[in-house]
């Protein structure tokens, strides 16, 4: 079925909201399940696309899951395959975390080479080498990747590059191994401490998430439980952006706002008014922004590559140029030539975009290329002169519950549309 969402420009946000449970947590904790024979509870779970394409593997595993409210459980009792079709592995990239999971567990694996990407090349060398040095033998044929892990041992492993992914896959695989490992230059996001948490409460000893060296104890034996997801930091970032262009006053609940600072940071320089408490945070915008200090995406703690098209679209009005420069991802300003149809001014060579506020936006058909592009196009309706039409918006239900929803209770103009 075609769905389009439908913004009509204009509206100041106004009230409250509660952030849905982070997808990039949830991914790797709903394969890390694999490592216990048992149920596992995940409370504060997103509906999302890439949630779902997780359970239709967890499925094809031979796991049991279901919903009860917006908690997932999923019983791993009777798992029974170590193999991930290609159909499964094309729906999202994320489904690669599965490997060192199911390596852990079933001492082998065979998956599909993850699909290229949106964001150009995201090649998963990092992750094979991590758990090549636990002891897996990895062998590729035919875009097929078929590993044995029968003598798993832990060891040292050395990110040449704080990578999300391969930290996770490499925490996950070592759990199955023999002895502690340690990994080097670990990536420090939020979600791999999430991780962590999620690991030790079913009774697994991993240490040292949210620094760069991780150590994980293997072989526990790990058992099921009830967890609760962090909230979403890119979709708080999302609304902040949103309310921090369209001028008015926002209340975000539940999340920690910590991680977010480097976005609440941007938006203060930019004019808003931002106030973080223990567990909220609140945006005040005349809607009026000015320009900011060059953004440079880097990995956690600096700024993230996944705000950078929201924040872009929440400067297309400001007054004066911003420079952003992506340093995490080769193609991710696919978003500027979608917003230029809206009569946005952004320059792009290589790494570098420059921003040119522009004093109107209008509406215009346009089309989601990738997540957060997705998320960017909405925020740039959010501020147009009449109607925008966005398609292809499959790309944000992968990561946002329900965006229309979301920004609809905040006054916006934004519904679904459903096509045939
Ligand atoms: C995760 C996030 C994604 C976020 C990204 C960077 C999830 C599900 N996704 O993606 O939303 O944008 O972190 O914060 O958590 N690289 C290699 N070889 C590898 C792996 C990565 O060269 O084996 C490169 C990538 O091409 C990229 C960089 O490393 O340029 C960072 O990627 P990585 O941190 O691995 O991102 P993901 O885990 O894919």
């Amino acid at each position: 079925m075609m769905c389009e969402l439908l913004v009509e420009g204009g509206e100041r946000l106004y009230g409250e909201l509660t952030i849905q449970g982070s997808k990039n947590s949830v991914l790797p904790i709903l394969a890390a399940t694999l490592l216990c024979a048992d149920t596992c509870v995940i409370e504060n779970c997103p509906k999302l696309r890439d949630v779902d394409a997780s359970i239709a593997i967890l499925r094809y595993l031979g796991c049991c899951t279901h919903w009860e409210d917006s908690a997932l459980v999923v019983d791993t009792a009777r798992m029974d395959r170590a193999v991930v079709p290609d159909a499964l592995m094309r729906e999202m990239r994320s489904s690669v975390i599965f490997l060192g999971a199911i390596l852990a567990r079933c001492k082998e694996a065979t998956i599909c080479y993850p699909g290229g990407c949106e964001l150009g090349p995201r090649p998963i060398d990092l992750h094979l080498s991590a758990l090549s040095a636990l002891g897996a033998e990895i062998r590729e044929t035919g875009g097929e990747l078929k590993c044995r892990g029968g003598t798993l041992l832990g060891s040292d492993v050395y990110l040449p590059m704080p990578s999300v992914g391969a930290t996770e896959n490499a925490l996950l695989c070592a759990c199955g191994a023999d002895g502690v490992t340690t990994i080097y230059n670990a990536a420090r996001e939020p979600e791999i401490v999430d991780l962590q948490n999620f690991i030790n409460a079913m009774g697994g000893n991993v240490r040292g998430a949210g620094g760069s060296i991780i150590t994980v104890e293997g072989k526990r034996a790990l058992h099921g439980g009830t967890y609760r997801i962090i909230a979403d930091r890119i979709a708080g970032a999302t609304y902040l952006c949103a309310a921090a262009c369209c001028g008015g006053e926002v209340r975000l609940r539940g999340v920690d706002t910590r991680p977010l600072s480097t976005v609440s940071g941007a938006l203060s320089e930019a004019g808003c008014t931002v106030k973080s408490g223990e567990d909220d945070v609140f945006l005040q915008s005349d809607g009026s922004l000015r320009s900011i200090r060059p953004v440079r995406t880097a990995p956690y703690p600096g700024f993230p590559t996944d705000a950078q098209p929201v924040l872009m679209a929440a400067l297309l009005k400001s007054a004066g140029s911003t420079v952003f420069v992506e340093n995490i991802f080769e193609n991710r300003y696919r978003h500027v030539d979608e917003l230029a149809r809206m009569g946005a001014e952004v320059r792009v060579a290589g790494r570098v975009a420059v921003v040119t506020g522009r004093e109107h936006l209008h509406g215009a058909r346009v089309k989601c290329t990738d997540l957060r592009a997705g998320a960017a196009l909405v925020i740039a309706g959010l501020q147009a002169d009449g109607l925008t039409r966005i398609s292809r918006i499959e790309h944000i239900d992968r990561g946002y519950e329900s965006i229309e929803r979301d920004l609809y209770a905040l006054g916006a103009h934004v519904r679904r549309e459903t096509g045939t």
